[in-house]
């Protein structure tokens, strides 16, 4: 199976066995000509060249790409730099009140659970944990637990741990049945993962860019549903969180009827350019075919590593899985096992106890070949 991607779109696939993009992606080579194209022209010829038309529309192009990718439209969709500070706006525009909790799991990724929970702390509100082991949490628990105290399900997509892949528009069904918000982060799910952000009815959905959408780092991405677009209030604003960002006048407050009330100041612009480069490529490949693609590479990984007698720990049912696989070697320790393959030039993770391999369009099943090689020399 070959790749999805030439190593001319991603050089450095001809230099490493990369099987990392969980931690962060190999970037789209047009993402960088765009971003350093448009740095260059900043620093020589400043507002010449970017002025405030310029930077009043300087989303678009991210508006766009991200709308169609997830089946959404420009003004849902709000740009930062980080799926951190989306996160952050969004926990304090929410405001989970006292006596009311904010459901999630015990092994996601600190950040997406961090934000809420220092807004709870300031309110009063309860954070509840979910437990799970090994990255994994029973998903029926999960929904479960959702009732009429439940204000907020703040739920990774995937879990970064193990590629545990939840049912959006489950989740989303059970938190509107109970008047609770469903604030998702899809930073190890978009550009690997089919998403429709409004078909699935989740409210809020964040995602950095440097992952799966094989873009920089520095940028990111927010989808808020329709109806939280005239009514929430942002938890960061600035100069730019108003309909006229150039008005400039204290006085002067009036966000946007739309996501775009959540783009708040100044950023590294050019990385946003950069990230929509990257999310087109993928579009134009298809997230179906990079599924596709991703799964039947991951399958070849886990025929190996069985026959190797790990123990993977990652889903393997068709609703749960992704191209995200951990496993411990027995007898190993995993950061030897990482090691080892690091210097084979193989690169994957050490997450807790946990190797994680992470395969996406630019792998190919030499990949996957030359990874299992390796571990068999180590056994
Ligand atoms: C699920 C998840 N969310 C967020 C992040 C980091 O977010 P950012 O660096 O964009 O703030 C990571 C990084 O590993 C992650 O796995």
């Amino acid at each position: 199976m070959t790749a999805l991607a030439s190593t001319e779109d991603f050089p450095a696939t001809a230099q490493a066995t990369y099987l990392n993009t969980a931690s962060v992606a190999l970037m789209f080579s047009g993402a960088q000509v765009a971003i350093d194209e448009w740095n260059r022209q900043v620093a020589e010829r400043g507002t010449v060249f970017f002025d405030e038309v310029a930077e009043q529309e300087v989303f678009d192009p991210l508006h766009d790409a991200f709308a169609r990718l997830v089946s959404a439209t420009p003004n849902d969709i709000a740009v930062a730099s980080s799926a951190t500070e989306q996160l952050a706006t969004i926990a304090w525009a929410v405001m989970p009140p006292a006596g009311t909790r904010v459901l999630t799991t015990g092994i996601v990724f600190p950040t997406t659970i961090y934000p809420f929970a220092r807004v709870a702390r300031h309110t009063g509100a309860e954070v509840v944990f979910v437990p799970g082991e090994d990255g994994y949490v029973e998903a029926e628990q999960l929904l479960e637990a959702i009732d009429d105290s439940t204000s907020v399900v703040c739920l990774s997509h995937v879990e970064f741990g193990s590629g545990q892949l939840y049912d959006l528009a489950a989740f989303a069904e059970k938190c509107h049945e109970h008047g609770a918000l469903l604030v998702v982060d899809a930073t190890q799910s978009a550009g690997a993962i089919e998403i429709d952000a409004p078909g699935s009815g989740v409210d809020v959905l964040i995602t950095g860019g440097y992952k799966w959408l094989c873009g920089p780092f520095g940028a990111s991405v927010m989808y808020v549903a329709p109806h939280l677009q005239k009514t929430l209030e942002p938890g960061l604003i600035g100069f730019r969180s108003n309909k006229d960002i150039w008005k400039l006048d204290v006085d002067y407050q009036d966000y946007p009827d739309s996501a775009h009330r959540f783009e708040f100041s100044t950023m590294a612009y050019g990385n946003a350019i950069g990230l929509a480069a990257a999310v087109d490529h993928l579009a134009s490949i298809g997230v179906e075919t990079i599924a596709a693609h991703n799964l039947a590479l991951a399958d070849r990984l886990l025929a190996g590593l069985d026959e190797l007698g790990a123990n993977v720990v990652s889903p393997r049912n068709a609703e749960e899985r992704t191209s995200i696989v951990s496993a411990r070697m027995p007898g190993i320790e995993s950061a030897e096992v990482v090691k080892h393959l690091g210097a084979a030039n193989i690169v994957v993770s050490p997450r807790r106890d946990l190797f994680r391999f992470s395969i996406h369009l630019y792998n190919s099943s030499d990949d996957i070949d030359v990874a299992l090689e390796s571990l068999r020399s180590l056994r």
